[in-house]
């Protein structure tokens, strides 16, 4: 299923092909590039990076592409989000999601992130735009 169709299917809500909602034991994930994550990470397939992955919408996003067996790595700067969603996301799907702490506009990270990991979609939510907020003020036309 192409990335698009994934992103909307799991923001619709829809259950996506194969995906089996899981309520197991968390776990407590890297909280940086480790030796551990290199492991577990490279060279799977069909690795989704979901920058923002502990926000509102990533972590929807993250949960229903892990759920569809995709692995998954988050980049988040937590400056909006807490390090406990990636626990929350193991309760809810089994096992962690690799996290890698860090912001989107580093790019020798980014770099560093996609030597490690074989990525093969992005979704992008790291964002500081508050909907609610961007109606209340709005800018006049
Ligand atoms: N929530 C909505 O209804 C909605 C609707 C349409 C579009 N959006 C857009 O989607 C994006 C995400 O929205 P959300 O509601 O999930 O917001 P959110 O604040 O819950 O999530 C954003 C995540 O990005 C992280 N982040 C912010 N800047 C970062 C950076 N420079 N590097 C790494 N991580 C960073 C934050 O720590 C947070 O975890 C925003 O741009 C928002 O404008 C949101």
């Amino acid at each position: 299923m192409p990335a698009l169709a994934l992103l909307q299917a799991a923001m619709d809500g829809r259950k996506l092909p194969g995906s089996k909602r899981r309520f197991t034991v968390p776990c407590m994930p890297p909280n940086n590039l480790t030796a551990q994550a290199f492991d577990r990470g490279y060279g799977l397939k069909n690795t989704i990076l979901i920058t923002g992955g502990t926000g509102f919408i990533g972590s929807h996003a993250v949960v229903e592409l892990m759920q569809a067996g995709f692995n998954v790595v988050v980049l988040d700067n937590l400056c909006n989000s807490d390090v406990g969603v990636i626990e929350r996301l193991a309760t809810i799907c089994g096992h962690a999601p690799q996290f890698v702490q860090g912001d989107v506009r580093d790019s020798a990270l980014l770099d560093k992130v996609f030597d490690l990991y074989r990525i093969t979609a992005v979704m992008h939510f790291a964002g500081l735009k508050s909907v609610g907020e961007s109606w209340q003020q709005a800018a006049p036309v």
